[in-house]
């Protein structure tokens, strides 16, 4: 139905004949993204944070086609990874614009990062812990380093991605002052970070991120020193999931940042990802089977949590369409089901909708943040292709010797 909260109207935008004609092209299950979609996601943010510095974090969708439209629409680059520095640098990105967030790097992401700074030297590493300094400068790096602070502020959507308060990330705030100090000592230190988590929305999520860029700005004040280019607060901005999800003043979010940040010798920065890429992606799966039992109809379909895994580990709730649903369809409680033997693979439990039959073609929303990203092959299930709304292929689709190609005696047919 076209009623219903943000996310049931964003979703009911996806053309219907379009969306078949892809499935019906390509397969399913199928990722479909709408570039134009991201382009937009992004003039929106940098409307709303004109004097900011943008920066797009890559983990949420890494491809290439993505990359580029995000590079071409001026935000940067904010990668937890040598492989996402290295996808960023190949999409395009000049040095300058790329920061690697360096979390308990391994040894092989920092030689991989300090031997592509000898060819890219603005690129700018995020550092959590004294650990990382020194393993940077054994290296021989002495360029530009951020400080990621624990602000012990936490926000988000789910426990498992409330990244502010968790000790893992950052170095405690009442020590980063003696750490920037360090840091100056051996490297060219040019911000302070800190994030939040993931998933920012509601009161209480935005009471914290006000707190967080407060904390942050008094710190800049303190260790500044007219020295600081930059202090990014972080991502997390969210989008409408739930049917009564508002969608997110993104106006006000800015305008509050600001506010809170105060007065700072340095730019604003911040690096969402969802927001950038979460409603340009859906999820289209097919149904194969209609099982009707007691409390709900299972309707099984042919992605599970191996292609989408949000439902399945963060209880996260998606949007779904049946996009073959006529008006005097039926509506009862349907179950979701896919194809991986698991009780958790489902992505929605006896919600209403309209009840599918066998063949239907359904569309799952906000697939395209962490969507293809943290699919897997478990259930030896080879990944789902990936295509642009416009019909370009944009990840094949993997096939079983794709997934059983590094095994010995693996990789035939
Ligand atoms: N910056 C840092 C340092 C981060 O760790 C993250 C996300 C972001 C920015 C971007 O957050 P976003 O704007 O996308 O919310 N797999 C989870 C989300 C994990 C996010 C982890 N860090 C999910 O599917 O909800």
């Amino acid at each position: 139905t076209a009623e219903g909260g943000p996310a049931i109207r964003r979703l009911a935008e996806w053309n219907a004949d379009r969306l078949h004609e892809l499935a019906a092209d390509h397969g399913t299950p199928l990722y479909v993204t709408d570039l134009d979609r991201v382009a937009e996601n992004c003039a929106r943010l940098r409307g709303a944070f004109p004097d900011a510095d943008v920066k797009y974090a890559v983990k949420a969708h890494t491809g290439r086609a993505v990359l580029e439209s995000v590079r071409e629409s001026g935000l940067g680059a904010e990668c937890a990874s040598a492989g996402e520095v290295r996808r960023a640098l190949d999409a395009g990105f000049p040095g300058d614009r790329v920061d690697y967030t360096a979390v308990n790097p391994p040894a092989r992401d920092l030689d991989s990062v300090v031997e592509w700074w000898e060819e890219h030297p603005e690129l700018t590493i995020t550092v959590g812990a004294r650990d990382t300094l020194d393993r940077l400068a054994e290296r021989g790096y002495d360029g530009r380093v951020c400080v990621r602070v624990n602000p012990g502020v936490g926000a988000g959507h789910h426990e498992k991605v409330r990244t502010g308060a968790a000790p893992k990330f950052g170095v405690p705030y009442d020590r980063a002052p003696e750490v920037v100090d360090d840091a100056r000592d051996r490297f060219d230190v040019v911000g302070l970070h800190a994030h939040a988590g993931s998933g920012i929305h509601g009161e209480e999520d935005l009471a914290a991120h006000r707190d967080l860029v407060a904390r942050m700005g008094e710190l800049a004040r303190e260790v500044g020193d007219g020295q600081l280019e930059f202090v990014d607060v972080g991502g997390g901005f969210s989008v409408p999931y739930c049917e009564d999800d508002p969608a997110l003043d993104l106006n006000a979010v800015a305008d509050t940042t600001r506010e809170a940040l105060g007065d700072v010798d340095a730019t604003l920065a911040v690096e969402p990802g969802r927001y950038v890429v979460a409603d340009a992606g859906v999820l289209l799966t097919r149904v194969n089977t209609v099982k009707p039992t007691p409390e709900t109809t299972v309707a099984g379909v042919d992605a599970g949590m191996t292609d989408l895994l949000r439902p399945a580990m963060y209880d996260a709730y998606h949007a779904i369409r049946n996009l073959d649903a006529s008006e005097g369809s039926a509506e009862g409680p349907v179950t979701v089901a896919g194809p991986i033997c698991e009780t958790g693979d489902t992505f929605c439990d006896g919600r209403d909708l309209s009840i599918p039959e066998r063949g239907d073609l359904l569309a799952v929303g906000n697939a395209g943040a962490y969507g293809y990203e943290m699919a897997s092959t478990y259930n030896s299930r080879p990944r789902p292709a990936e295509v642009s709304l416009a019909g370009d292929v944009l990840r094949e689709r993997e096939t079983l010797a794709g997934v059983t190609r590094l095994e010995r005696g693996g990789g035939g047919e």
